[in-house]
């Protein structure tokens, strides 16, 4: 069973899933520390003033740890907290009280976005909009996947940041708006398909806005932050193994230690947002797992 997944993941990669992944992605080289130089980047050299950055998903994971890191190191930003547990986003609320605006709402529903835009009135423009927001639910095999949870899904994935960003779009100029994808746009993952198309649907919904609107006004950016010690993945290890086959696989990356830090990924995405050239941030996806970029954002001294 778990022969035929890692097959199916890595488009025929034979034996060892963990050790093909690791070759896959070159994490023998990220967690070495390689630097490479790479291409070089040109930065955007701008003094950050007072930004307003909308991050969706603020409450757990990457949302979380990318609004810490902000908070913490940009005097000048306010951080406008989305999700549906205001338990958790009172939470960072209370770490930086006259930083954070805290809304709780369903991103899923029209009324959930409703509430955010009315929220969001008093400000009359955004400078950055992350879209953290996403459900990994349901992990079924195909034949059990039930049309409810397959909508929420998609509401929640897709839906969710179409409409957001196309309700905040007179709020943009020279804003930067971006989309975390994953590497089941690659590889579909048997147990995992109404993630997968959404993830695939949720890349073309940043294509088309990229499309249609230039950079100078909004610039969109697709992310792929690798695999993340956050609370999606705790899910993943509690799927039911006969629906999600490469639970195995993954559980062993997380007995491993080979899942990412939320602080390593947001730092990536804090580089991305604040320093990146705008043309750069918007070319093509960035995945964490390329080490060209590394010597521009990882801290040498870490271990
Ligand atoms: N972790 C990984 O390995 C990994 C890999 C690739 C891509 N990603 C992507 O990274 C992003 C962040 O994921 P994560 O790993 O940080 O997972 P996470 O901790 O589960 O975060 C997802 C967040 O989305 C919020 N959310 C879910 N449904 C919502 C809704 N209907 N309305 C408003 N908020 C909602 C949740 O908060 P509430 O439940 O309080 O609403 C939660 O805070 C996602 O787009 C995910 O697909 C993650």
């Amino acid at each position: 069973m778990l022969a035929d997944d890692v097959t199916i993941f890595e488009k025929g990669r034979g034996e060892g899933f963990v050790d093909d992944y690791a070759n896959h992605h070159k994490l023998v080289d990220f967690f070495s520390h390689t630097i490479n130089i790479g291409q070089v980047l040109s930065v955007n050299k701008e003094k950050d003033m007072s930004k307003i950055i909308v991050i969706t998903g603020a409450g757990s994971g990457i949302g979380l740890q990318l609004s810490k890191t902000l908070l913490l190191n940009e005097l000048s930003i306010q951080v406008i907290a989305i999700g549906r547990r205001g338990n958790r986003l009172s939470q960072l609320q209370e770490l930086f009280p006259k930083k954070v605006l805290t809304i709780e709402a369903d991103l899923a529903s029209p009324e959930g976005r409703k509430e955010v835009i009315s929220t969001l009135s008093k400000y009359s423009h955004i400078d950055y909009l992350v879209h953290a927001a996403a459900t990994i639910h349901p992990l079924n095999s195909i034949k059990n996947v039930k049309l409810d949870d397959w909508r929420q899904s998609q509401q929640i994935n897709v839906e969710a940041p179409f409409f957001l960003t196309q309700l905040l779009l007179s709020k943009f100029n020279n804003s930067r708006v971006l989309f975390i994808t994953s590497e089941t746009i690659i590889h579909p993952v048997s147990g995992a398909s109404s993630y997968c198309v959404s993830k695939a649907g949720q890349q073309m919904v940043y294509e088309c806005f990229k499309t249609e609107f230039p950079v100078n006004q909004v610039a969109f950016g697709l992310v792929s932050p690798g695999m993340v010690d956050t609370p999606m993945q705790e899910q993943i290890r509690q799927a039911d193994p006969n629906e999600l086959p490469m639970i195995e696989t993954i559980s062993q990356l997380f007995k491993e230690n080979k899942l990412l830090a939320p602080s390593l990924v947001a730092d990536f995405l804090k580089w991305l947002l604040l320093t990146v050239n705008v043309n750069e941030f918007s070319q093509n996806m960035w995945d964490i797992y390329d080490v060209k970029h590394h010597s521009y954002w990882r801290n040498k001294n870490e271990n």
